[in-house]
């Protein structure tokens, strides 16, 4: 029998208000993908009649016109049916036709719906934050004062005011010891770990000590460069050195990768013995040391730490990126390498313009200046969140608050990290268990809860809805 529904399945809508808030597409088409996908789903079936134009607009609080463009769209392409006098309908051949596209899975509908509510992914930078009046006009100086001869130059380490102003950066801010020459402008941590694992492979090595846990993307991209990541436990004081020696005697292995300013995930910064021990290690061993120097910049208990490049110069190189501090939609980073470490010239470096912006902003002081402003931000934040988590959950003790955006919250005993994030999922908590990051060795089931990006105002009713999950086991 013919349907004639003449108002849309309240499915319908809800596809209709998420195609809305993917601001990126314009209106119109929005409405008219939503509309798409009712149909091929068979929500809207053949012979349908959808509303009126002026009443779907006013459901939508959209104008009329985005709504009658929708629909002229689609009888035009014969998918809705206008018959002068009557409602305009799904067309026969439209709905529930055999030939139809396959049906888009309602996840797909999903990816344009608004963003987990309850942001408490680690590794997420204050989205809201991104300084975009100071990243563009850092961008319109480099497009309206880049120098014509500069545009067609070949520059196989970066642009040179680009390695300049990074270099001073990282002297002024990391103390650590930077020359122009020694660095490379790259598109962030990980393009930076992709060159030197190739460096190193090509100069023989075939295995690197990881931290465990540590975040899997830098490990992958060694793996995948023919380097053997060997994972070595992580304690309270960082990386543990002695396991270190033992595990590189065990394998061979002269490299080591290591977050010494704020061990990712667990937080903890690497304490000065064993900063000497890495070091001493690396001078014995002819080995190199990278330092990932991510979260440098948010240490909330005392002054940051100076990078550990600078205790070793020629033993250490240090990948930096713009992706936690300001964003990663910039996807723009560096590495400063030791002198005998030829610098590999990326085969896909970033946009010189982009480069150029780079330097004009850290030139201006405009990193500094919103490091400053995220700092006082993720400070107030944390100690928010920290206040939530004791009236809320007062038997568990969070581990790894002393810098960072992120920290650690184990679980009371049989409680599974893995079950507590999908249950959050389905109440639009955006949770991860620490397992993710693992690679051999077990911590107690922990959750690693990021406060970069989460809304200030939703602080304690994210611990709310943590707490009542983990209530509820
Ligand atoms: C430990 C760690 N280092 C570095 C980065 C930044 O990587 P990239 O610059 O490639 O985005 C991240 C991003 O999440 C990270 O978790």
């Amino acid at each position: 029998m013919r349907n004639t529904r003449p108002i849309l399945a309240w499915e319908t809508l809800l596809d209709l208000e998420a195609e809305r808030s993917d601001a990126r597409r314009p209106l119109r088409d929005r409405v008219e993908a939503a509309l798409r996908l009712a149909i091929d789903e068979g929500r809207l079936s053949a012979g349908a009649a959808v509303p009126p134009s002026r009443t779907l607009a006013e459901t939508l609080g959209v104008s009329r016109w985005v709504v009658t463009e929708a629909y002229g769209q689609l009888v035009a392409e014969g998918v809705l049916e206008a018959r002068t006098g009557s409602a305009t309908r799904v067309a026969e051949q439209a709905g529930g036709a055999p030939v139809r596209t396959p049906p888009v899975p309602r996840s797909v509908a999903l990816l344009t719906a608004p963003p987990t509510r309850f942001d408490l992914r680690p590794g997420i930078p204050d989205l809201r934050a991104t300084p975009r009046s100071r990243w563009s006009a850092a961008l319109r100086t480099a497009v309206a004062e880049l120098p014509d001869h500069d545009l067609a130059a070949a520059h196989p380490h970066g642009y040179a005011p680009a390695r300049d102003a990074v270099a001073a950066y990282l002297s002024r801010s990391r103390h650590a010891v930077a020359d122009a020459t020694r660095i490379t402008i790259t598109h962030g941590a990980t393009d930076g770990m992709g060159m030197l694992a190739r460096e190193l492979h090509h100069r023989g090595h075939r295995a690197i000590l990881v931290e465990d846990p540590s975040w899997p993307r830098l490990r992958a991209v060694a793996d995948d460069n023919g380097l053997r990541s060997i994972p070595v436990p992580v304690d309270g004081d960082g990386i543990d050195t002695g396991q270190l020696r033992a595990l590189a005697s065990a394998t061979g292995a002269r490299a080591a990768l290591v977050t010494p300013a704020h061990q990712f995930p667990l937080g903890a910064a690497l304490a000065p013995v064993r900063r000497e021990e890495l070091v001493r290690w690396a001078r014995e061993h002819d080995a190199l040391v990278i330092e990932d120097d991510y979260d440098a910049e948010f240490r909330y208990d005392r002054r940051p730490v100076p990078a550990l490049q600078r205790l070793a110069p020629d033993r250490v190189a240090l990948i930096g990126s713009l992706s936690k501090s300001v964003s990663p939609a910039l996807g723009l980073g560096w590495m400063l390498l030791p002198p005998d470490v030829a610098p590999p010239a990326s085969t896909a470096p970033p946009s010189l313009i982009d480069q150029a912006a780079l330097a004009e902003f850290l030139t201006r002081g405009d990193l500094e200046r919103h490091l400053r402003s995220s700092r006082t931000r993720f400070r107030r934040r944390r100690q928010r969140l920290l206040d939530a988590l004791e009236r809320a959950l007062p038997e568990l003790t969070v581990t790894g608050i002393a810098a960072g955006m992120h920290l650690v919250l184990p679980l009371p005993p049989g409680a599974s990290a893995t079950q507590i994030a999908a249950a959050g999922t389905a109440i639009g908590l955006a949770l991860t268990p620490l397992a993710r990051y693992e690679a051999g060795d077990r911590h107690p089931e922990s959750l690693v809860l990021g406060y970069g990006n989460l809304d200030d105002a939703l602080v304690e009713e994210a611990v709310l809805r943590l707490a009542a999950l983990l209530g509820g086991r």
